[in-house]
């Protein structure tokens, strides 16, 4: 670039003004410069954004979670579909790619979800990560170090503690009682805005999957909320402890949210309704309210 330029100018750089001629070049040079700035910044930032958005579900060198082990995923198709897939696997996957199709079994069906407004160049950004992360001798991806020492009953009692809110998160989040049920542990309370938590033991696929899944969770709800107040990796095992054994008895997750209401009567469903709805008026208040003024700060 340099040399062309000097090699058209060679003669009328004396006769025009300097800086007029040299206009474009400059605008030219410094929208290189900005535009380098600012790729090489989202490339360092790359890692920070794969920890939060993508190690649910990948490691790097680390096996398999929900989605697969990304370590030389590069090389494992051109980097143009690649850059493709993910600015929107659901599309490549429904145009009946059939590599896709063949990620898609691998993962029992599911999809990779859409990564908002991922640009062409962070994409790229990522996928030089990928690759020289995979190069490493272990990756700072290759995934969560959870304990595999069998868990204890203590363990699952601790689990339940921090479930409910009776023992702080030591990161700060709100407890997971607050806006999820399981079986046995909230019989009349627990929050209705996420899922029954009985099984998900199973539907995580066991310690490392949902240990992967709560160090960063993948869920629109929870990650704005737990982004800044991680859950602890000792919190994270007395939880898979919890659910494991919840998986173990076999109950069902409740579904119907006023099931239990129904067992205890068309009496105890007024009476219950009625406390619960003090009960919960107050308490879920206070967390939402909390809840959206660190959402305000993180945005502002
Ligand atoms: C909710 C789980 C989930 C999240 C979060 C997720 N992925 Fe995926 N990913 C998958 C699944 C599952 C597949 C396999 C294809 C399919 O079934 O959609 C996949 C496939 C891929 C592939 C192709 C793998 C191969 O073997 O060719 C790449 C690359 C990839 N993901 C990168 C990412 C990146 C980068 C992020 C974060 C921006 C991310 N994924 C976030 C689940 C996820
Ligand atoms: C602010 C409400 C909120 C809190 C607090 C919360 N969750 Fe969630 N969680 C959700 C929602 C909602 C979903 C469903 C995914 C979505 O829509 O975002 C979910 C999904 C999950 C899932 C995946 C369920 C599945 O079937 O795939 C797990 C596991 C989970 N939460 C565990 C926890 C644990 C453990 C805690 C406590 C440390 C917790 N959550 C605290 C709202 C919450």
């Amino acid at each position: 670039m340099k040399s062309s330029y000097g090699l058209r100018n060679r003669g009328t750089a004396e006769t025009k003004p300097f800086l007029c001629s040299r206009v474009p070049l400059v605008i030219a040079a410094l929208a290189v410069l900005l535009f380098c700035a600012n790729a090489n910044s989202w490339g360092q930032d790359a890692a920070a954004f794969f920890k939060q958005n993508c190690t649910s579900c990948h490691t790097i060198g680390g096996g398999r979670l929900t989605g697969p082990d990304l370590k030389d995923v590069t090389t494992r198709k051109d980097r143009a579909w690649f850059v493709q897939f993910l600015q929107s696997p659901k599309a490549i996957i429904d145009s009946g790619d059939p590599y896709a199709a063949k990620l898609q079994q691998e993962a029992r069906g599911v999809v990779m979800p859409n990564i908002a407004n991922l640009s062409p160049q962070q994409a790229q950004a990522l996928l030089d990560m990928i690759a020289a992360e995979s190069k490493l001798p272990r990756s700072q991806f290759a995934g969560m170090q959870i304990s595999d020492r069998p868990l204890t009953a203590q363990d699952v009692a601790k689990g339940k503690l921090v479930f409910l809110g009776e023992q702080r998160l030591s990161g700060g989040g709100p407890a997971c009682m607050s806006c999820h049920t399981m079986k046995g542990l909230t019989l009349l309370g627990g929050g209705r805005l996420g899922p029954d938590l009985t099984r998900v033991y199973e539907r995580l696929l066991g310690r490392k999957g949902l240990a992967a899944w709560l160090s960063s969770p993948a869920s629109p709800t929870m990650s704005p909320v737990f982004k800044d107040h991680a859950i602890q990796p000792d919190e994270i095992l007395s939880l898979v402890a919890l659910f494991e054994d919840s998986a173990k008895k076999g109950g069902q997750d409740d579904t119907t949210s006023l099931l239990n209401f129904f067992l205890l009567g068309v009496g105890g469903m007024v009476l219950g309704l009625i406390s619960l709805d003090a009960l919960w008026k107050t308490r879920l208040r206070g967390v939402r309210r909390s809840m959206v003024h660190k959402d305000d700060r993180g945005e502002g």
